[in-house]
């Protein structure tokens, strides 16, 4: 039942629908606001405005709940693998085995990348941070794999759907091949998505890779926590992007130019510099808490703090047992993780803190596990994005499919100069 909101302005009552999601937040409906009383609403960096309904990924930021079309992440992280879960994401329900296998096949079937797109690679600068090589190289797909008119439009949806998860992965793993001056490795149809990745970044003509399935089983859940986290930046500009109804794949490089940023996805890699600093300091946590409690200073406790986490981030719990996990299993011993728990102790003592309700998110533990596996630092917001492009598209496709979508299109207050004229050259002082 939805019921309504009385906003009074000027001695005169409007009332605005209440909307009531199902699992029973409320949002009060003020899309015919501006058109009643000329008023718009202003709410910068959206903490309280919803752009969108979503039946895909549930958070509830106070009791830290993440659920994937219902389904609590803890278990697909726990039973399930990232294909599975990127096909449940898509496609809104688990695969028959019979489904899946399709789709695994269709996914093999896509993992090559246009011959002609080696020279995009090689004309990077060897530091071109694999982030923009990325998003450059996902704009560019649709030169490389234009629509076939022939398809029906469903079907060269589907198709792109996986090629952009097939290819997403692979070229990140030319891209840090190449960046190295090292021989490309193609892709093994014998190998399932995981594998496969760790293969392509790995093997080398003079030095067989071993798959370790511990490694496999820790990437797969590393992708799955990653895969959707409804309306976050790098989504929101995924949506924003293609509201204006551009193809996919520039609509997702405007994803991962998002999740480029310190302050989203690419607060993996800051995570672990931060985790390096306090190393070659000592040790010594106590110089980068007083920071972040510094109004004056600038500097943020990196994998900290969450817009919608008021609480222990859920993912955040799973990479910390995942990185236990395979340290011990690959009898190793990261003084990093010595430090980030050092870290998380003192932090969550601290009134500030505690205050602030700052807690570890997503990216506190992850750079372990990832260097764990052997992944190079400026390659840890790459792997963020191949695990978040599942819930990119799906994101994508869900607008795309609702027929009450339109072209995102904010407005503002201005707050700049009144009227005036225009001053010729002469007449202008200074
Ligand atoms: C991701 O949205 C998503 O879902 C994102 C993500 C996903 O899966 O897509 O979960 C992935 O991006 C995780 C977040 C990764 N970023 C970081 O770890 C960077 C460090 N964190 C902060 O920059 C910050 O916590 C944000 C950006 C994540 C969220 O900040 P908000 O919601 O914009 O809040 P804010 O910056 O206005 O901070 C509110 C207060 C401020 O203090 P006051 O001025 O009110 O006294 O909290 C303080 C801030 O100074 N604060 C921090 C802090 N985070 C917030 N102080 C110190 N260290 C921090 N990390």
């Amino acid at each position: 039942m939805d019921d309504k909101a009385q906003l009074i302005i000027e001695g005169k009552t409007y009332e605005l629908p209440i909307l009531t999601g199902s699992e029973g937040e409320k949002a009060i409906d003020i899309s015919a606001l501006r058109q009643e009383n000329g008023f718009i609403t202003l709410d910068v960096g959206f903490a309280n405005t919803g752009s969108c309904k979503s039946s895909i990924t549930f958070m509830d930021g106070e009791k830290g709940v993440l659920r994937y079309r219902g389904i609590p992440v803890e278990q697909l992280a726990e039973n399930s693998t990232f294909v599975e879960t990127a096909y449940l994401l898509i496609n809104g329900k688990l695969p028959s085995e019979e489904e899946l296998t399709r789709f695994s096949v269709l996914l093999n079937d896509t993992s090559l990348v246009h011959e002609d797109m080696r020279h995009f690679f090689e004309s990077f600068p060897r530091g071109a941070h694999p982030m923009g090589i990325l998003s450059s190289m996902v704009n560019a797909m649709r030169a490389f794999y234009p629509e076939i008119p022939e398809r029906s439009e469903e079907e060269e949806i589907n198709v792109t759907f996986t090629r952009l998860l097939s290819k997403l992965r692979t070229m990140a793993a030319m891209s840090y091949k190449i960046s190295r001056g090292h021989k490309v490795i193609y892709p093994r149809h014998d190998l399932n998505y995981a594998a496969n990745f760790l293969n392509m970044m790995f093997d080398s003509p003079v030095k067989p890779y071993y798959i370790d399935q511990d490694l496999v089983d820790a990437l797969n859940i590393f992708w799955i926590l990653h895969a959707d986290h409804e309306q976050n930046c790098s989504t929101a500009a995924v949506r924003l992007v293609g509201s204006a109804r551009v193809n996919l794949y520039a609509a997702i490089s405007a994803g991962i130019s998002a999740l480029w940023g310190p302050l989203h996805g690419g607060a993996n890699q800051a995570v672990v510099e931060m985790l390096s600093d306090i190393e070659e300091n000592g040790g010594d946590v106590s110089p980068f808490i007083a920071r972040a409690k510094d109004r004056k200073d600038p500097f943020r406790l990196m994998g900290f703090g969450h817009r919608v986490y008021k609480t222990y981030d859920p993912r955040a719990k799973i990479m910390k047992k995942t990185c236990d996990l395979i340290l011990r299993k690959l009898k190793r011993h990261d003084a990093l993780l010595d430090i980030a728990q050092k870290l998380e102790d003192v932090a969550l003592e601290d009134p500030y803190f505690i205050d602030h309700n700052l807690y570890p998110n997503v990216d506190f533990y992850t750079g372990i596990v990832l260097r764990a596996i052997g992944i190079p630092l400026n390659m840890f917001t790459v792997m963020f994005a191949i695990g978040r492009l599942p819930g990119w598209i799906s994101q994508w496709k869900e607008s795309m499919d609702d027929p009450g979508w339109k072209l995102q299109r904010p407005r503002q207050i201005y707050t700049g100069l009144k009227k005036r004229d225009y001053t010729p050259m002469k007449k202008r002082e200074g």
